[in-house]
């Protein structure tokens, strides 16, 4: 048996400073009496939310402070996840003199600043992405009027004027393929569409990786939270070319079933999984191996 991992795998740029961010707060003497919190999940993983919680910081919701149900009070730290958050939770934080630490990626942001600049020189903006996710609310937020599709095929049923010139933005973690696939489509039915490609590298590159992965083995393991975006998208890219592809969480969501006869064994994560989660799953694998 043989376990190979992806080539790019596991924490991000972006996680990785999110967390950094949270324990350099949590250093910082200043702090040492005031309230942490962290709005929702920092990153989208469980065992890291947990983790964090155990070292004394205290979890937050964008709902709790929407619906007037936090115990925030001036002073208190409030540091906002690497996925971002919405411009009226950032309003509300400030109104209560909460200090806000922004951990959202520079990814993201950049993305938010590309909305609000192209919308100010007059153009209308369509974003790719799904717009339940906490990345794509926050974005949004700061826009004002602006037109959200989840794939090409939505996409197609769009109004594109050709008297209005627009923008076309995604989500950091679009699909590279299914982006080129929208490119080319509005390059060719529409002149007035300025297209801004601003799909994460990490992601990109993590995705890429899993394809060649997944043509060479037998099994392969996608690990990652239920939640994960990204993580799921690296199930999803490499089922279309292996179908031994499990998509889990954590060790014990392995099933001894899936490795019958089965000798290469790759190893994919998300980008907010954290690197003691996958030598865990790797261990349980060689135990199962061994057994
Ligand atoms: Fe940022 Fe890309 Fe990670 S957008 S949070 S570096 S997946």
């Amino acid at each position: 048996m043989e376990i190979i991992r992806a080539k790019h795998m596991g924490f991000c740029f972006g996680v990785g400073k999110a967390i950094d961010i949270c324990r350099e707060v949590m250093a910082d003497k200043e702090n040492k009496k005031k309230k942490v919190y962290i709005l929702g999940m920092i990153v989208h993983n469980e065992y890291v939310v947990e983790k964090l919680k155990k070292e004394g910081f205290l979890e937050i919701t964008e709902n709790d402070i929407l619906e007037g149900k936090d115990n925030l009070q001036e002073d208190d730290v409030v540091i906002i996840r690497a996925h971002g958050t919405t411009k009226q939770i950032f309003d509300i934080l400030n109104s209560k003199r909460a200090k806000v630490v922004d951990a959202t990626c520079v990814f993201v942001n950049v993305i938010r600043k590309n909305l609000v600049e192209m919308e100010d020189k007059g153009n209308e903006i369509i974003f790719i992405g799904d717009k339940e996710h906490p990345e794509v609310k926050g974005i949004m937020s700061f826009g004002k009027n602006v037109q959200i599709y989840m794939n090409l095929d939505e996409l197609k049923k769009a109004t594109i004027l050709p008297e209005k010139n627009y923008c076309l933005l995604t989500q950091t973690t679009l699909n590279k393929k299914k982006l080129n696939e929208i490119k080319s489509y509005l390059e060719k039915f529409y002149k007035n569409v300025k297209i801004l490609d601003k799909v994460c590298s990490a992601t990109q590159v993590r995705q890429e990786a899993v394809v060649e992965l997944a043509k060479t083995v037998d099994i392969l393991i996608v690990i990652g939270g239920k939640n994960s975006s990204n993580t799921r998208k690296l199930y999803e890219i490499s089922r279309e070319i292996n179908e031994n592809i499990y998509l889990v969480e954590k060790a014990d969501d392995l099933k001894i079933e899936w490795f019958e006869k089965k000798e290469k064994i790759g190893i994919t994560a998300g980008a907010s999984t954290p690197e003691e989660i996958i030598i865990e799953i790797e261990n349980r694998i060689r135990g199962i191996f061994n057994e």
